[in-house]
């Protein structure tokens, strides 16, 4: 047996078919590459269609047909097989995302990791409310390669049959050895077992949270502030002209799309985003961990003065501007790692919601809204006076932008391009 590796973790998804296995596995996967860790799921139903082809009738699911029992452990070997050269390599965290519903099954994949000394926690979801079932199936399984082209109430029928052969040997996760963390109905409760590492406890607040109910979200950067207009980054300047015209647009905006519906307004605790949420709240929910990336010691200064007089810090910043943490402020690595308990609330809650915040926050709450690798976060478009919608699905999330009020020039990015001539007007990073 090897020692035990504890920089690496596994996950393997319990649960019959419909319970959202693959979502919570996507969105585990998400959640910790947008930390940093490096994370890949293993799809056990993937391998199957890719090696058997994707047409199998519910009754290959059926335990007590040999020949299908023999294909899907095949299948599971090989993932699991996969999943731990991944994690001997590059890889940190892996997700197993299969049913594994039978002790037995447990029983091999805990044996699997054992070898290796790497971490294993299983994660159950368990649900039994009929609409949950009956909307997952409407929402994933039509969708599925498994029944494309298929009449839909036939595919309906087929699926539900699945499970009725997985619900015939299915033994939910009771194992007093193993490490698990059982989400039951959809986060209503959550039990967790044996978890003794560091990435196991940190997802359980995601996974209390996550839900499937659809709302859009919004995101939108400040209005135009003072400062943009004169090229100064950061500081805590209020809206200028056009900034207010924008406040005034999104009001609109936002009035027409809830009609007498609910909203939160969550902003930044400085001014401009504040200014801009007015036309719909005086009283927003304001978060420090949205305020725009500390700029240090440039903060207020144009982009022009920090490459004449801190070229270094300029140079630096152009080539890893990720990583690059300005003197005495912060990088986008740490504005992701502080916009953590944003990312859980988010998920939590289910009114709609806008976001009214800054460039650099919103490109990071983009990055994980949207599955995008983290480091390519920094050259994602987010315009001035631009409403951008979101709206999560079981897949990701839908995307649509809607440009509002005064056109204003320039993503004010230290990180592109920096402008030669005069100031012109920018945003804030
Ligand atoms: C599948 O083939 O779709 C899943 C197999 C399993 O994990 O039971």
């Amino acid at each position: 047996m090897h020692r035990k590796d504890t920089s690496k973790v596994a996950f393997a998804m319990v649960g019959l078919p419909a319970r959202g296995k693959t979502y919570i596995a996507r969105k585990v996967v998400c959640y910790l590459s947008w930390l940093g860790h490096q994370t890949r799921a293993f799809n056990v139903g993937s391998y199957r269609r890719a090696q058997l082809g994707s047409h199998q009738a519910h009754d290959f699911f059926d335990p007590e047909n040999e020949v299908g029992r023999a294909a899907l452990l095949q299948m599971a070997v090989s993932a699991l097989d996969d999943m731990t050269q991944y994690l001997e390599g590059s890889g940190e965290v892996a997700v197993f995302d299969a049913t594994n519903s039978t002790r037995a099954r447990r029983r091999l994949v805990a044996e699997r990791f054992r070898e290796h000394g790497i971490p294993l926690v299983f994660i159950e979801s368990v649900c039994d409310d009929p609409h949950v079932i009956e909307s997952n199936i409407r929402s994933t399984k039509l969708r599925s390669p498994d029944y494309a082209g298929r009449d839909p109430e036939e595919a309906v029928a087929d699926f539900k049959a699945r499970i009725a052969h997985y619900e015939r040997a299915y033994e939910p996760v009771d194992e007093p050895d193993l490490s698990y963390i059982k989400i039951v109905d959809v986060g209503k409760r959550l039990v967790l077992n044996g978890i003794h590492e560091y990435l196991p406890a940190r997802l359980a607040p995601l996974l209390l949270s996550m839900h499937l109910t659809g709302r859009p979200i919004w995101l939108t950067r400040h209005g135009e502030s003072e400062y943009n207009v004169a090229g100064r980054i950061g500081g805590d300047s209020p809206l200028s002209p056009r900034g207010r015209a924008f406040s005034e647009a999104l009001g609109h905006f936002v009035r027409d799309k809830i009609g007498s519906g609910g909203l939160d307004v969550w902003t930044s605790m400085l001014r401009r985003t504040i200014a801009t949420a007015s036309s719909i709240t005086d009283r927003p929910r304001t978060w420090r961990a949205l305020d725009e990336v500390d700029a240090g010691i440039c903060d207020g200064l144009t982009y022009a003065q920090i490459r004449e007089h801190l070229p270094d810090e300029f140079t630096a910043r152009s080539a890893d501007k990720f990583r690059y943490r300005y003197p005495r402020g912060e990088s986008y690595e740490d504005v992701i790692q502080r916009l953590d308990p944003v990312v859980i609330e988010l998920e939590r809650q289910r009114k709609p919601l806008l976001v009214v915040a800054h460039q650099a926050v919103l490109r990071a709450l983009y990055a994980y809204l949207m599955n995008a690798p983290p480091e390519t976060c920094t050259s994602l478009q987010m315009p001035l006076h631009t409403v951008i919608e979101l709206t999560p699905n079981a897949y990701g999330c839908d995307e649509r932008r809607f440009p509002l009020g005064p056109f204003v020039d320039g993503s004010g990015d230290l990180g592109s391009s920096p402008p030669p001539g005069p100031p012109r007007s920018t945003g804030s990073r």
